[in-house]
């Protein structure tokens, strides 16, 4: 099929795009204007590994270019160069406020999730000790489970655990009545499983936690690309977020409320700037990476076309992820349903509100076997156990290699889910 709609950038809605015409847009998601905007795609293959880290389309990847192409240079100093960067990162946070419904003053940005989950973690255990409760999840990414374990750990806090409830693969609202107590200083919880893609109810936990005094940690890599996010009504205090996800660059980020930051004292060198949010920001931010972070922000509000009207950047943002959200859904059910058609195949995770998110195992070969089998069929899959070390060992998966994940993103097509069908069906008898 020809890839030649055009790309949305920004100015596009100012000059007017070539659009495809308005029965089009609202009959559905414009697959192919948005697989225009990457490059990576021409190879050819189909890259269902979005949920390992996504492709980047071109405003980002020109954005970043730009950046040093202008000439960036360090943070504070008296020169244009060195005003350049401050800009992009003053920017950049205030593109990520507007993904996620925070506040630019309360965006920590850094290398990744898990860097700043640690570094958070290990400010927030400061206050805290022996008879302290920390609650953790089985369902979660190991980045939002050990930085917690050990960090408590560190401190003689409690560590309590919430257990996945099979087959549907949740943590049901009610194990965390039993869980949380007064002596609740955090609740650690995925917006939405890595592997499984299931979406836990966040804002029943975070009230529940919030009622004993407790802080709500919200993991939102996996979640922040398949839907629109608010983290006030997620109730989480801090959220994380990895822009590599969502179609931008490898940076990291952790949305709180900026008095929340205030009042935490993280390891800082001593000329380091001690305002919010800078002093959890350790070392030299990647600046044209942040130019990167805002552009795919920007991206992500362009996926409704002309649906998402001139509103503001946040409206575009909503009307974009649900556009996404729609169509990786619709992808999904043919997904899922050709996989459980299938006879040699198990498929895990039946939860009522997940993402577009695949794991499966195909009788008689390990995982790797299957990815390689599909990567020969250029096919992209994720094998393994993919960090969610708690989950693949409730799901009895951990001694055998875990199983095959298959992650719909925005830009994945029904092509890519007949190929990979089409491959999988081969293993069959
Ligand atoms: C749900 C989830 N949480 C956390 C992480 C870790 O993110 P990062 O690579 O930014 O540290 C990942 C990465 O795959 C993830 O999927």
């Amino acid at each position: 099929m020809a890839r030649a709609a055009a790309c949305l950038r920004p100015v596009d809605r100012l000059t007017g795009p070539p659009w495809r015409g308005c029965d089009d847009v609202l009959m559905g998601f414009d697959v192919d204007r948005v697989r225009a905007c990457y490059p990576a795609l021409a190879d050819g293959y189909a890259y269902l590994d979005g949920a390992a880290g996504t492709q980047l389309p071109n405003a980002v990847i020109d954005a970043m270019a730009g950046a040093y192409r202008a000439g960036l240079g360090n943070s504070g100093g008296a020169f244009p160069a060195s005003r350049r960067s401050d800009e992009i990162t003053a920017e950049c946070r205030r593109a990520v406020a507007d993904l996620t419904g925070g506040r630019p003053q309360g965006v920590i940005l850094g290398p990744n999730m898990t860097t700043l989950t640690y570094r958070l973690a290990r400010a927030l255990a400061a206050g805290w000790g022996p008879g302290d409760e920390v609650v953790v999840t089985r369902l979660d990414h190991d980045a939002n489970v050990r930085p917690w374990v050990q960090a408590a750990s560190a401190v003689g806090a409690v560590v309590r655990w919430a257990d996945v409830q099979l087959p549907e693969g949740d943590v049901p609202l009610a194990s965390f009545r039993r869980l949380i107590s007064d002596r609740t200083r955090l609740v650690a919880v995925t917006a939405a499983s890595n592997l499984i893609g299931t979406r836990p109810d966040v804002a029943g936990i975070a009230a529940l936690a919030h009622a004993a005094g407790a802080l709500a940690y919200v993991d939102g890599v996996h979640a922040t690309p398949h839907g629109t996010v608010d983290v006030r009504e997620l109730g989480a205090d801090l959220y994380a977020t990895s822009a590599y996800k969502w179609s931008g660059p490898h940076v990291g980020a952790v949305v709180a409320d900026p008095a929340l930051l205030e009042s935490l004292a993280p390891d800082k060198l001593a000329p380091a700037p001690a305002e919010v949010p800078d002093r959890f920001e350790q070392g030299t931010l990647a600046f044209a990476d942040l130019a990167g972070v805002t552009a795919a922000v920007e991206h992500l509000a362009s996926l409704a076309g002309p649906a998402s009207g001139a509103g503001t950047r946040r409206e575009r943002i909503l009307a974009g992820l649900a556009a996404a959200e729609a169509h990786e859904q619709e992808l999904f059910r043919v997904l899922l349903g050709g996989l459980d058609a299938m006879g040699h195949v198990t498929t895990y995770g039946k939860a009522a509100r997940r993402t577009a998110t695949a794991y499966f195992t195909v009788a008689g070969r390990t995982p790797r076997q299957v990815a390689e089998h599909l990567a020969g069929r250029e096919v992209n899959v994720w094998d393994g156990d993919n960090y969610a070390w708690e989950l693949t060992g409730a799901l009895g998966l951990r001694e055998t290699g875990g199983a095959v994940r298959a992650g719909l993103v925005h830009y994945n097509d029904r092509s890519d889910v007949e190929r990979l069908l089409a491959a999988v069906a081969e293993l069959g008898g």
